[in-house]
C-alpha cells in the first residue's frame, strides 16, 4: 500500500485514454482551435495495460477510464479486458453516452464494473446548445442499456451553472425517488472556457445542499467513503446524490488518486504543473524497476492541496478540461 508524503493511501488511477470527443461541451472546450494530440503521442494499449500493471502491484485498487470520449477510442473493449484481467477490482468509465448504448453489453462482459455518464439537463434542445450539438435521445438510451446489463449503480455527473441549467439541480435530485442513480453535482471549475468561467457561474456545494433540501430532508449516506463525493440520501429516496466541491471546499485531504493522460504523462493532481513522463522512458526501452520508480515519484510529490480558490484564472496550464478527463 502507498502513501503519499501527506499520509494520504493513493489506490485510484484515473486514465485519459484519448483527448477527442464527439461533443464540445461549453465549459469543457472552446468552440473552435482547439489543437489534439498526434496518434503517436498517444500512449498505446500496451503501455497503458504495463503502468497499471505496476501500479497494482503498490496496491492500486481503483482504476477510472476517461477521455475526452474514451468510448471513442479504438479497441475500447481489449483495453477495458486487459485491464480488468490484471485483477482491478473497480474498474469504471466515464462517458458522455452518445456511443455507450451500443458498447454496454459489451464493456460489461470484457469486465468493467461501472459507469459515469456526463449529463448536464434532460432538455434536449438546451442539450444541444451546452454540448454544441448533442443528441440527447442517445443518452437516455444509454443510461437505459447501462442500467440492463448491471453497469450499477450508473452514476451521473451534473455540472450546474448559473442561470444556464442551475433550474435543473432539483429535477435531477428529484429523479433519485424513482431511479436508484447516483446524481452527483460537480461544481464548475476553470478550465478553458473564459466564455462560461466565472467565478460566479459556479453554484456553489452549500447553495446545491440548500436547494436540494428543500425537497425533502438530508441524510448522509456513505457509499464506499474515501474520495471527493460528499454523499446524501433524501429520506424516502432509492438513489443517491453526491456533491463535489473542487472549488467551494477542497477536498484535497481524502485524495486517493493520480491521473494518467492520454499522452503518457502522470499528474499527480488535477491542478498542479508537474507531471512524470513514463512514455518517453517507456519507448526508451527501460525495465519495470524504473517504471515503478517513477510511479513512486509521481506519489510522493502530490501536492497537499491545490490553489484553486486564491490563484482562480491562473491556470492556465489546465488547457481544457477534454484533455485531463476531469
Ligand atoms: N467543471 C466541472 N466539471 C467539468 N467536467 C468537464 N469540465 C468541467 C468543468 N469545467 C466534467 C464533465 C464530466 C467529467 C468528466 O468532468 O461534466 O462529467
Ligand atoms: Fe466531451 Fe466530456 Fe468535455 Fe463534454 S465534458 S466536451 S462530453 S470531454
Amino acid at each position: 500500500m502507498l502513501k503519499d508524503s501527506y499520509n494520504r493511501r493513493i489506490d485510484y488511477l484515473r486514465i485519459s485514454i484519448t483527448d477527442k470527443c464527439n461533443l464540445k461541451c461549453v465549459y469543457c472546450m472552446p468552440s473552435k482551435g482547439l489543437k489534439h494530440f498526434k496518434d503517436p503521442e498517444i500512449m498505446t494499449d500496451e503501455e497503458i495495460v504495463r503502468f497499471v500493471r505496476v501500479a497494482h502491484k503498490y496496491g492500486l485498487s481503483k482504476v477510472r477510464i476517461t477521455g475526452g470520449e474514451p468510448l471513442m477510442r479504438k479497441n475500447i473493449i481489449g483495453l477495458i479486458s486487459s485491464i480488468k484481467q490484471l485483477g482491478i477490482p473497480e474498474l469504471s468509465l466515464t462517458t458522455n453516452g452518445i456511443m455507450l448504448s451500443g458498447l454496454a453489453g459489451e464493456l460489461k462482459k470484457a469486465g468493467l464494473d461501472r459507469v459515469n455518464i456526463s449529463l448536464d439537463t434532460m432538455d434536449a434542445g438546451r442539450y444541444k446548445m451546452m454540448t454544441r450539438g448533442g443528441d440527447i435521445a442517445r443518452v437516455w438510451k444509454s443510461l437505459e442499456a447501462a442500467e440492463r446489463v448491471g453497469l450499477s449503480p450508473v452514476k451521473i455527473n451534473v455540472v450546474p451553472i448559473r442561470d444556464v441549467n442551475d433550474d435543473e439541480i432539483l429535477p435531477f435530485a428529484s429523479l433519485t425517488f424513482q431511479k436508484d442513480y447516483h446524481i452527483r453535482f460537480i461544481e464548475l471549475m476553470p478550465a478553458v472556457c473564459d466564455e462560461v468561467w466565472r467565478k460566479e457561474k459556479c453554484v456553489t456545494a452549500k447553495e446545491i445542499l440548500e436547494m436540494i433540501s428543500t425537497v425533502g430532508s438530508l441524510e448522509s449516506f456513505e457509499f464506499r467513503g474515501r474520495g471527493p463525493s460528499r454523499n446524501y440520501r433524501i429520506k424516502g429516496a432509492v438513489g443517491v446524490i453526491g456533491i463535489i466541491s473542487p472549488v467551494s471546499d477542497h477536498f484535497c485531504s481524502f485524495c486517493n488518486r493520480l491521473r494518467l493522460t492520454a499522452d503518457g504523462k502522470i499528474r499527480p493532481c488535477l491542478f498542479s504543473k508537474d507531471e512524470i513522463d513514463i512514455k518517453t522512458p517507456m519507448r526508451a526501452g527501460v525495465d519495470d524497476e524504473e517504471i515503478e520508480k517513477l510511479f513512486c515519484r509521481a506519489v510522493q510529490i502530490k501536492p497537499q492541496r491545490h490553489l484553486l480558490n486564491e490563484r482562480a484564472g491562473a491556470l492556465g496550464h489546465l488547457n481544457t478540461m477534454s484533455k485531463i478527463g476531469g
